[in-house]
């Protein structure tokens, strides 16, 4: 086990299942006290006992990021309990109301706006608060902030996931400035496509995970994956890092663009019969 973050107290929202759930298995495995704040109380409960079984420290704190209240009481239980927040990795979110209500701008219902809104930006804004007081309290703080690729680039369709992460992403930024004097530093990563449970459903089988996997250069990253970079984020070797916004993505940043690229060429291609092969 790498003791990067030995005893560190980490809160990962989210962190029962999907991408919250890689980083508390990487946060676990670097050393953390890990708090799985997820308002699937049942899955982190299970998630914490599985740690503790092989060594790990972790509990879980029941915790809806779309109340301000709940998440006033997880930060008080956690100083609490451990007397501080040493990092915070934010992982909430709904990949399967994501995935089936999304819409391109001129179809998107009010209401799917408002909720995504409400969850991933309002919900970011909740936890940063929270915490980021209780990190000036203490005097330092690592903050890592779940982006996605698609906030740096435009997805069809995902018109209010990319508008509220569009959001979380500026708001790395002026965060990182404004609680840089405080000693906290806050980052954003922005996986691309990861192999979790509802990414699997919606891939809809092999031709669908196939056609996912070419925008990607060395494969769909696994939720521990990110985890790790992100545990790197919250440790002292990251702590000239601030600010940043990182693509953990397989090269799709790279290579999609060029795939659209080459698409929207494709007509205009010579075929092989016409080259004479
Ligand atoms: N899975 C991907 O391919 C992918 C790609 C890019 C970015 N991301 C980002 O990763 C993060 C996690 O996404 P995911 O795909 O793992 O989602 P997911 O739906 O698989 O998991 C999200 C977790 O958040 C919890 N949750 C839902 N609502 C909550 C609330 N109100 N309060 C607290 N917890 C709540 C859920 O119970 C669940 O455990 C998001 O920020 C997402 O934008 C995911």
């Amino acid at each position: 086990m790498s003791e990067r973050l030995q005893d560190k107290v980490a809160i990962i929202t989210g962190g029962a299942s999907g991408v919250g759930e890689g980083g508390t298995r990487a946060f676990a495995e670097a050393g953390a006290i890990v708090v799985i704040a997820d308002l699937n109380q049942e899955r982190g409960e299970a998630l914490a006992g599985e740690l503790r079984e092989v060594d790990g420290r972790a509990i879980a704190v029941r915790t809806d990021v779309t109340e301000s209240d709940s998440v006033a009481t997880l930060v008080a239980e956690v100083v609490d309990r451990f007397g501080r927040v040493d990092a915070l990795f934010h992982c909430a979110a709904d990949a399967r109301f994501i995935n089936s209500s999304d819409r391109r701008i001129t179809e998107l219902p009010e209401e799917t706006w408002t909720r995504m809104i409400d969850l991933l930006l309002t919900g970011t804004f909740r936890v940063l608060k929270a915490v980021g007081r209780q990190m000036i309290a203490q005097g330092h703080g690592s903050i890592i902030l779940c982006g996605t690729a698609d906030a740096i680039i435009g997805i069809d369709g995902f018109d209010s996931y990319v508008a509220a992460k569009g959001g979380v992403l500026s708001l790395t930024r002026s965060a990182a400035v404004g609680l840089a004097k405080d000693g906290i530093r806050v980052n954003m990563v922005c996986p691309s496509f990861v192999d979790t449970e509802a990414q699997q459903e919606w891939m809809d089988g092999e031709q669908g995970r196939a056609a996912i996997e070419r925008m990607h250069l060395l494969g769909l990253p696994e939720p521990i994956d990110i985890g790790r970079f992100a545990a790197f984020l919250a440790s002292s070797e990251a702590r000239f890092v601030t600010g940043g916004i990182f693509p953990v993505d397989s090269g799709y940043l790279a290579f999609k663009a060029k795939q659209d690229v080459v698409e929207a060429m494709g007509e205009y291609r010579p075929t092989s019969d016409a080259e004479g092969d």
